[in-house]
């Protein structure tokens, strides 16, 4: 459908242009900026944390659309929003009160988030559904870009989307981890309304081109 949105990962920008990098994907239609925070304890590698996002949050007008993999998101909330998150993401594997965690994300004002591992089942979701602003449904296990995309991932959006419609949530449903175009149709037609993408828009020589082979995939 024509409202889905394109949220490049930073992670596998240039980070020594990062700026351009940043400039080029807003001047080739995208639509949110993905940032992967990773605390080398939830997830095997370390990434960026506020002072990095404060500085991106100067360069672009996209909304930032702040992916934690950390074990203490609570403590770390405040100086998220501070640097000027727009949507924050947490992983309900990390969240061992997820309600609250929720709670102080929308209390500061900034769409809150949840996220599911591949092998996390659905039905964690039952009881915060209601409460969220975006679903992000992990297509490969956190920790990298440029891993491949986990197939059997495809019936979990599909149950996600059941669940978000009987709840008539306006929720985001974002997928992200190896998507590619060759494979954005099938996750749109699951039921994804916004596709991260890594590799597949800064591996790639026309940006541009890519996000809109990405958003149009599966349209005749
Ligand atoms: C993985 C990150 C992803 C990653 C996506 O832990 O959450 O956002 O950067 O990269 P690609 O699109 O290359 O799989
Ligand atoms: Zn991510």
């Amino acid at each position: 459908s024509s409202s889905v949105l394109i949220s490049p990962s930073i992670l596998a920008a240039d980070f020594v242009r990062l700026a351009d990098e940043i400039a080029a994907v807003e001047q080739a239609g995208a639509d949110l900026l993905h940032i992967d925070v990773m605390d080398g304890h939830f997830v095997p590698n370390l990434t960026i944390g506020p002072p990095v996002i404060e500085s991106i949050k100067k360069v672009t007008k996209l909304p930032l659309d702040v992916h934690l993999m950390i074990t203490n998101a609570d403590t770390f909330i405040p100086e998220f929003v501070a640097a000027g998150a727009n949507y924050i993401t947490v992983h309900v594997e990390a969240c061992p009160h997820l309600h609250r965690t929720i709670q102080s994300i929308k209390e500061r004002g900034v769409k809150a988030g949840v996220t599911l591992n591949p092998a996390t089942p659905v039905s964690v979701l039952q009881e915060i559904l209601a409460d969220v602003d975006l679903v992000l449904v992990m297509s490969v296990n956190p920790g990298f870009g440029g891993q491949k995309f986990i197939p059997s991932v495809l019936k979990k959006i599909v149950a996600i989307r059941e669940m978000l419609d009987r709840l008539q949530s306006r929720a985001l449903l974002e997928v992200d981890g190896g998507v590619k175009p060759d494979n954005a149709a099938q996750i749109i037609a699951a039921g994804a309304t916004v596709l991260v993408a890594g590799s597949a828009i800064f591996a790639s020589r026309d940006y541009a081109g890519t996000i809109a082979a990405l958003r149009t995939a599966g349209q005749p």
